[in-house]
């Protein structure tokens, strides 16, 4: 009884925080570079599809328009992926390609929405890739351009946790970056540098990412997340421990958003290429697992379906609000600015509010994630190191 009553008045009490804390829109434009904490500037909106001059893309010519786009999205063979996936075809997006390390695994996909009567034959195409491996990224991308000439839906959507003993290796990449650093961050960061030129001659261009909230648990030590400097290649090994593993997803989720505001700012406001991180809820999907082989039963009562976890994204490639916008983060909930949480270093309290309050307070937000995320200094060594490592930087000096 007290306890069903403690529940009552934790939701009641939530709500009216919610309430009472959703900022009105900016009256003007928000200066660059970026928005922090104290200026605000977050606020509760519309998804795409309710924005009046949005109702077009569903009818008439934006359907003719769109059988001309090409879509990619990386690891659309399951979870989230998947379901952006499966959304795109809905809409009549033309070519949508979805990547998992396995081909086989992307063609069982891809056999299975087509004999569903998802999407059309030939509208929906698996293709292979481990961002963990470098040279498997640069295959990728070149087989890409080699088979198309645009991309308007850039999905940097693949990513996952590695659990201590259930990852089958290998846990440190030929380059020596351990597979979670570089399958989450780096492989994304080089697929991006290697498509930007695509990206660039397309109309209309998006890149989505799929971040994540856990990105708040963040550690307090940023130059050790450099890919030259103290990144901990044991963290996340398979014979690493669990919570190595959880602190270094958090990390590639935080690299992520870093790497997307970088890029916004070195685009500038001359590209017409809208750029956004994304949050996409607590969703069911085979993340805790860690084994690609293996699926996982859900483990989350509370989880969402993989069709609420593709709804930021898809907010982010078609919302004629969102167009141009920088330095947002669009969360499908509405939470608490968490640094002002008591947050244990692995972000427990974030997992614990994404858990417990989504539901209730499902909707847009186009939302503030960590402060650091916005160190400018930050972004553009990471931006620069990173290129380093990759093999596209400029040549180093011999001073
Ligand atoms: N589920 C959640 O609650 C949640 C919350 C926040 C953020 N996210 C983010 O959402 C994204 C999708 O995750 P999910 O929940 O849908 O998990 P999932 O069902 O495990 O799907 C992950 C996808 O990523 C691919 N992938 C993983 N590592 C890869 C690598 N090194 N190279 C290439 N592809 C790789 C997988 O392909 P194969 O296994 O077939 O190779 C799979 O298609 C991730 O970035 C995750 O961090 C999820
Ligand atoms: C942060 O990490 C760097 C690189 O690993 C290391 O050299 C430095 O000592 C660390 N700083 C602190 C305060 O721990
Ligand atoms: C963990 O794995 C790494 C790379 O696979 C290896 O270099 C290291 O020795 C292993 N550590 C232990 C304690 O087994």
């Amino acid at each position: 009884m007290i306890g069903i009553g403690l529940a009552f008045s934790g939701i009641i009490l939530s709500w009216i925080i919610y309430q009472t804390s959703i900022a009105q829109p900016p009256s003007s434009e928000m200066p660059l570079p970026y928005h922090n904490v104290e200026t605000g500037g977050y606020y509760h909106t519309k998804w795409w599809y309710e924005e009046v001059e949005n109702q077009d893309l569903v009818t008439g010519d934006a359907v003719a328009r769109l059988a001309n786009d090409v879509a990619l999205i990386t690891g659309g063979n399951a979870g989230i992926g998947k379901g952006i996936a499966v959304e795109l075809c809905k809409l009549g997006v033309g070519t949508v390609v979805i990547t998992s390390r396995s081909l086989n695994r992307a063609k069982k996909t891809v056999t299975e929405l087509v004999e569903d009567g998802i999407c059309k034959k030939g509208q929906i195409q698996g293709m292979q890739v481990d961002l963990a491996d470098l040279d498997s990224v640069h295959a990728l991308a070149n087989d890409f351009k080699s088979r198309f000439s645009k991309l308007n839906y850039f999905v940097e959507n693949a990513g996952g946790v590695i659990i201590p003993g259930q990852y089958p290796g290998p846990h440190v990449n030929k380059e020596g970056f351990e597979a979670l650093y570089a399958g989450n961050y780096l492989g994304h960061f080089l697929l991006l540098q290697l498509l930007l030129d695509l990206i660039e001659s397309s109309h209309p261009a998006r890149i989505s990412l799929t971040s994540s909230i856990a990105h708040w648990g963040v550690t307090n030590n940023l130059t050790s997340l450099l890919p030259t400097k103290g990144w901990d290649a044991r963290k996340s090994q398979g014979n690493g421990t669990l919570i190595g593993a959880v602190e270094q997803y958090c990390n590639t989720k935080f690299l992520q958003i870093a790497m997307a505001f970088e890029l916004q700012q070195r685009l500038g406001g001359n590209s017409h290429i809208t750029i956004t991180p994304t949050a996409p809820g607590f969703i069911n999907t085979n993340i805790p697992s860690g084994n690609r082989e293996k699926t996982m039963p859900p483990i989350n009562p509370l989880g969402r379906s993989p069709k609420h976890g593709a709804e930021t994204t898809l907010h982010a490639l078609f919302s004629k609000s969102i167009e141009g916008k920088t330095g947002y983060f669009l969360q499908p909930y509405w939470s608490p600015l968490h640094q002002n949480l008591p947050l244990g270093p692995l972000g427990l309290s974030v997992l614990l509010w994404e858990w417990l309050f989504q539901r209730i307070t499902w909707g847009c937000f186009m939302w503030l994630p960590h402060p650091k995320t916005h160190d400018l200094s930050f972004q553009k060594q990471l931006w620069e190191e990173s290129l380093k490592v990759v093999g596209l930087g400029p040549p180093s000096s011999s001073v």
